[in-house]
């Protein structure tokens, strides 16, 4: 079965059954490795024995613990929420704690491919530098900027944001920041300028964002920087993001609020600060065995005897 996670024309088949198959019994693992000191590149070749469920990181765990502890590669939640484990799978970006090793060896070709992330500088084996992508993700801004200096350093009131205001740019506030956008991305391969999908994903995120006042400040930035205008809309970005944000889809938004911009068209709603709302309903009562039970004495409840005395417990 396989499911299409985008809902946009560039969509990422998940293998959602390779979880329940079993994988070949033996699995051959080719992983590029790097060694910093002496600059060599060469694949290494493990034999590892599977299981069902296993994922490539769990594979990658093996190899390090049982086979070869020189092996380098990052990872933290092992659930596809720190996005640390960003690693090429045959070609493919993907987060190695979420891709099963089903999914990726067949009885027929027993093989899967480990790679580094494309486009980033190789620190060692599978760790990549993810410095200039901090980096640009840093020139967007990526927080809710507001006039009212008062108001945002000692918040004393709510913004007010509908539902609809905040479908506006939910999707894109999933992102985990694993770069494989940027992976996958041939523009950002060919021009060290381009501030890449993730970070435009990420403007159009903020700008979007009804509380956020200095999106004028944004597309100046943008503008300046040409960075909307170099997509080539391949959309691999969205083809490979392992939660459903969908860049390719915010650059062509941030391309029309930016062209509307220049014409001086663009309007934007901005949330009034209000009063927290009153919480109207009565406070539920606790369950019966949370009540607290008033009037007992501490210091009585040490005194009494245990209903079976200390010595027979012992017994
Ligand atoms: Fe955190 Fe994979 S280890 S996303």
């Amino acid at each position: 079965m396989l499911l299409h996670l985008n809902l946009g024309v560039y969509l990422m088949p998940i293998d959602l059954k390779a979880v329940t198959r079993k994988p070949p019994e033996t699995v051959r693992f080719y992983v590029k490795r790097f060694d910093p000191e002496t600059g060599r590149v060469w694949w290494q070749v493990y034999e590892v024995k599977t299981y069902r469920g296993m994922t490539i990181l769990d594979a990658l765990l093996k190899i390090k613990s049982e086979i070869d502890h020189s092996l380098s590669f990052r990872y933290s939640c092992r659930m596809g929420v720190c996005g640390s484990c960003g690693v090429v799978v045959n070609g493919e970006p993907r987060l190695a704690c979420q891709t099963q090793v089903a999914e990726k060896a067949t009885v027929s070709k027993p093989e899967i491919r480990v790679e580094p992330l494309y486009n980033f500088i190789v620190l060692r084996d599978l760790i990549t530098d993810f410095t200039e992508f901090f980096e640009k993700h840093r020139r967007i801004k990526p927080y809710i900027i507001r006039r009212d200096l008062g108001e945002r350093e000692k918040p004393t009131l709510e913004y007010s944001q509908s539902p609809e205001e905040l479908s506006q740019y939910y999707e894109y506030s999933l992102c985990i920041m694993c770069g494989l956008c940027d992976a996958s991305c041939p523009v950002y391969a060919s021009d060290k300028l381009f501030l890449g999908p993730q970070a435009l994903a990420q403007a159009y995120r903020f700008i979007a964002d009804t509380r956020d006042e200095m999106w004028a400040l944004r597309l100046e930035e943008l503008d300046k920087e040409g960075s909307t205008y170099k997509c080539h809309f391949a959309a691999s970005c969205s083809y490979v993001c392992p939660k459903v944000v969908d860049p390719a889809a915010a650059i062509q938004r941030l391309r029309s609020i930016l062209f509307k911009y220049k014409l001086r068209l663009y309007r934007k709603k901005v949330s009034n600060v209000v009063p927290p709302m009153e919480v109207k309903a009565k406070p539920t009562p606790l369950p019966p065995e949370a009540t607290v039970v008033e009037r007992v004495s501490l210091e009585k409840l040490e005194e009494e005897k245990p209903l079976i005395p200390i010595d027979k417990l012992i017994e």
